[in-house]
């Protein structure tokens, strides 16, 4: 039977993997609604251009009226709902953003999607009863961990510490208050630290790649000690559609990849990849991590994140393929071979922001804050 997926946020860096992903699947056809803010590329989904059963619309997710008639124009199956201001430093610099579109773009969205199930029981009850709306978050609504054995589990209570975290956690009770209340078919997914492919490069991994092969500092906050437990962004978009095609309404997902890794061992193995996969540096340096400088630490720094995936392993049976070698083995490799695509969207405003963050040194100078 076919279906309509609507992707809120497909232009960005998960929204991307999950609409490569679904349009692999013969009876899914897919609406991207996206803003195209600065980290939406629509490079990032050149593979889709000429596909049929895939369709882009130019809209922001706070704007109710465009949202209802979306929601008439394309009757979706299921709403994967990922777009959001997604970058912990930048809500730190500015939170409004973050409030607007995380937390008002989200209950805009549900509003919409609230009005059209209820007429939808009326006209076609039989999808009434398929449609759900999945709420994609991310494990910083738990705060942060300080014991080596710990886990954020789906009963974890919430205590988010950045702009970010906070309206992310926002969202989520907005979503479970839509479900309780209306009755709406949610189902929320707290994800752990993404990456690979097509990844805005103002995040850790993909910053520190360019920055090493443009003989850049390597910023790593504080002591590096921080710990994140990285997921490859395929494992995660094959997650996303499992959770919103098999989920239990209702229902909570953590999603993580058993990849508990340091900052700093994150940016060493990175150097250690770029040793072997690009032996050529530039000039003046002679080993990539050299170019490590601790700066100082991001405000309210979370210093543990580690995510018990049990359930969404043994309740929908998704497991990662990837390791976090494999994957960032991929990733490093992706990034030296696409050149072309770091170039079109690392635009002006990228670099105001790079600026204004790292202090006037390119792209990650040595001044953090
Ligand atoms: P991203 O910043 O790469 O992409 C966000 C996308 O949303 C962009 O295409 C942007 O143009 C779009 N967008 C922003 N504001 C919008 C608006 N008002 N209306 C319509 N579109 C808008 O983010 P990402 O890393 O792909 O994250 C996607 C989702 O997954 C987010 O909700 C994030 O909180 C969550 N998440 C991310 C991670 C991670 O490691 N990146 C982990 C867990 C959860
Ligand atoms: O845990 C899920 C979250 O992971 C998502 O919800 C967010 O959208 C996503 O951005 C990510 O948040 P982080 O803050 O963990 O990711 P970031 O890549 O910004 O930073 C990863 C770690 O590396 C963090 O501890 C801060 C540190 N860091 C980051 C940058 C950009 C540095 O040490 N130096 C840097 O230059």
């Amino acid at each position: 039977m076919h279906r309509t997926v609507l992707v809120s946020g497909g232009a960005g860096f998960i929204g991307s993997a999950v609409i490569r992903e679904l349009v692999d699947l013969s009876w899914v056809g897919v609406v991207n609604v996206d803003k195209l803010t600065y980290a939406g590329n629509l490079e990032s989904l050149s593979s889709m251009a000429s596909d049929s059963r895939y369709t882009f619309v130019h809209a922001d997710i706070c704007d109710a009226a465009t949202m209802r008639d979306v929601f008439q124009t394309y009757h979706p199956d299921v709403v994967m709902h990922l777009a959001a201001e997604s970058h912990v430093d930048r809500s730190i610099d500015g939170p409004a953003a973050f409030i607007e579109t995380n937390i008002v773009g989200t209950y805009t969205l549900l509003e919409a999607a609230r009005v059209y199930w209820q007429n939808l029981k009326e006209s076609d009850p039989e999808k009434a009863k398929r449609f759900r709306f999945h709420h994609v978050s991310t494990d910083e609504v738990y705060g942060d961990l300080h014991g080596g054995e710990d886990l954020f589990t789906e009963t974890t209570p919430y205590a988010p510490s950045s702009p970010y975290s906070a309206s992310k956690a926002s969202s989520d009770h907005l979503v479970r208050a839509w479900q309780r209340t209306y009755g709406l078919p949610t189902l929320i997914t707290n994800c752990s630290n993404n990456y690979g492919p097509y990844h805005f490069p103002e995040k850790l991994v993909p910053l520190m790649i360019l920055n090493a092969r443009a003989g850049k500092s390597l910023p790593v906050y504080g002591n590096g000690q921080q710990v994140r437990d990285w997921l490859y962004v395929e494992d995660h978009a094959r997650a996303l559609i499992k959770v919103a095609t098999e989920g239990e309404v209702g229902e909570t997902y953590n999603i993580g990849g058993h990849n508990e890794v340091t900052n700093l061992e994150v940016v060493e193995r990175v150097c250690e990849l770029l040793e072997e996969l690009a032996p050529d540096k530039p000039d003046g340096v002679k080993h990539y991590r050299d170019l490590i400088t601790f700066v100082a630490d991001r405000p309210g720094h979370d210093l543990r994140y580690a995510i018990d995936a049990s359930k969404i392993e043994r309740e929908l049976g998704w497991v990662p393929r990837e390791t976090f070698d494999t994957g960032l083995r991929k990733t490093v490799q992706w990034y030296l071979d696409n050149g072309d695509w770091v170039e079109r969207v690392t635009s002006g405003a990228y670099r105001d922001w790079v600026e204004k963050h790292y202090g006037g040194q390119g792209v990650g100078g040595a001044n953090h804050g």
